[in-house]
């Protein structure tokens, strides 16, 4: 006999029918007269429970049925007498695959704490919360796919091995295949890199923009979705060293284009997961419920994980110009009475405390910046040709059109803008950062041939994955997170 996912059987359930689900065990318990088996295969939240009556089963069989245990039940779909469930399996027969130590496995049926749980994650997935979180995941990425296939955009496949470094960051994990102990080296002493795997220097890539845009400059409209590396030393709730992104590159979108897109694109993965994924929703909902009243007053959030969502689906994104920003923060309380970290001015690098400030005190809803310093961005970003002017009349400049997304309980989610398509103009920026144009020739002959206007951007997909599902710290919302000091698993 085959057997049936235990969301398909929950979904439609037959009563009267002969059934085998295999899964993992979450509970055992025993009365007097029974035995309680809830299992879990993964395919939903939902555990469906099993049968038997006392003495049925073979104690050498029951002695082995234990939280963690991986069993195939077969018996007779019935209805249920308890009050936790409409249906449940009358045990038949319980064949166990894979016992598991009681003594030693760690996953008991209690709350852990997720530190705990980000020590053991190959074994967190068979908790609620991370089944959820992953099969959310896995959701959001549907929808990010069928969003762009709906709209007339190619996937396009980057290099995960380049020579280049498209943000200009140089935070990049070295590709190499050389004696680390004993390198070739050049006549200076320099490593030899013209004798490693490629001939040259190598990474892994921070950014698959630099080919979405020769993509863009052939097929219209294309995107990325793929791992990205960074080798930047930030270990903060928001930063992974190996995270996923994905990079849209339209040829013809100026910037406000490219902010509409974003935008619809953001809130239609989101609506996607609200369709598709109410169950598990609903349980991190209430398990964000649940921790709130942990909370301190003034520290609880306005709204419920399902309110945050509709609220975002519903509501047009604030949009406004980096200046306009600079100066709300400037007349802002906190500034006021000292109480951020860094001071704003006109040219700084925003700090995440500055976005939050924007999006959860100021406007109360997500915000797109646009029109930042040239010196604060990437090399490619379009230059614009008026400086930026404030309330007072005071000028600023020079800027670039470039455009970050921020997210309430995240800060940056998006980060794009449209690309400098002038030769000139693009290799000009390139030698004032100190980027040496026949190190991405390629890239630059898109701008001799056939240039055109064109944007795109980068959304962070952990951070969306972040978002939707309420959770606090972006370790927990991918299978095996890589952040400084830590790659195991
Ligand atoms: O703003 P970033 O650096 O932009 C780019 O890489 C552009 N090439 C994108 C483009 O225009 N095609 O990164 C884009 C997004 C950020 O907004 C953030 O959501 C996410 O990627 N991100 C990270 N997510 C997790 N961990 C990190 N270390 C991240 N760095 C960036
Ligand atoms: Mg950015």
């Amino acid at each position: 006999m085959s057997y049936l996912p235990i969301k398909q059987i929950l979904q439609a359930p037959t009563v009267g029918q002969d059934i085998t689900v295999k899964g993992w065990v979450r509970t055992k318990r025993e009365s007097k007269n029974a035995v309680f088996i809830a299992l879990n295969d993964g395919s939903t939240i939902h555990n469906i429970q099993a049968v038997s009556e006392a003495g049925q089963l073979p104690d050498d069989t029951l002695r082995l049925i234990t939280t963690g245990a991986c069993v195939a039940i077969t018996g007779t779909l019935v209805e249920s007498l308890g009050s936790g469930q409409a249906v449940e399996i009358k045990i038949a027969e319980v064949h166990v695959y894979g016992p598991a130590d009681p003594e030693k496995y760690p996953l008991q049926p209690k709350r852990h704490s997720l530190e705990f749980l980000r020590e053991i994650a190959h074994l967190r997935p068979r908790t609620n919360t991370f089944s959820a979180i992953l099969r959310i995941r896995h959701a959001l990425a549907f929808a990010v796919h069928k969003y762009y296939n709906d709209n007339g955009f190619f996937y396009l496949n980057t290099p995960i091995i380049t020579a280049s470094d498209a943000e200009g960051a140089g935070e990049m994990f070295r590709v190499s295949t050389l004696d680390p102990i004993n390198p070739p080296k050049t006549e200076d002493g320099k490593i030899d890199y013209s004798q490693d795997f490629f001939g040259r220097e190598t990474n892994l890539t921070v950014s698959g923009q630099l080919e979405g845009e020769l993509g863009a400059m052939a097929l219209g409209k294309i995107y990325t979705f793929g791992p990205t590396f960074r080798a930047e030393n930030s270990n903060t709730t928001r930063h992974l060293a190996e995270f996923w992104m994905i990079e849209p590159e339209m040829a013809f979108y100026e910037l406000e284009d490219n902010m509409a897109l974003a935008e619809d694109f953001v809130k239609s993965v989101i609506r996607y997961a609200l369709d598709n994924c109410a169950d598990d929703l609903a349980f991190l909902d209430n398990r964000q419920k649940e921790e709130e009243k942990n909370k301190k007053k003034e520290e609880q959030s306005e709204m419920s994980l399902l309110e945050k969502l509709r609220f975002v689906v519903d509501n047009d994104f604030e949009r406004l110009t980096y200046t306009e920003a600079v100066e709300i923060l400037r007349n802002s309380k906190p500034a006021k009475k000292g109480q951020f970290q860094y001071e704003v001015s006109w040219g700084i690098d925003l700090q995440s405390e500055h976005e939050r400030y924007l999006v959860e005190k100021h406007f109360k809803k997500p915000v797109i910046l646009t029109n930042y310093p040239r010196e604060i961005k990437a090399f490619y970003m379009k230059q614009d040709s008026e400086p930026a002017t404030n309330s007072r009349g005071e000028v600023f400049g020079p800027t670039v059109r470039a455009m970050d997304v921020l997210f309430p309980g995240i800060g940056e989610i998006i980060g794009g803008s449209q690309r400098e398509d002038d030769l000139d103009k693009l290799t000009g920026r390139m030698a004032e950062v100190g980027i040496e144009p026949e190190a991405i020739w390629w890239y630059l002959d898109t701008r001799r041939f056939g240039t055109a206007p064109h944007s795109g951007f980068g959304l962070g997909f952990e951070r969306l994955v972040l978002f939707v599902t309420g959770m606090g710290n972006i370790r927990d919302v991918i299978p095996f997170p890589r952040t400084p000091k830590s790659a195991e698993f």
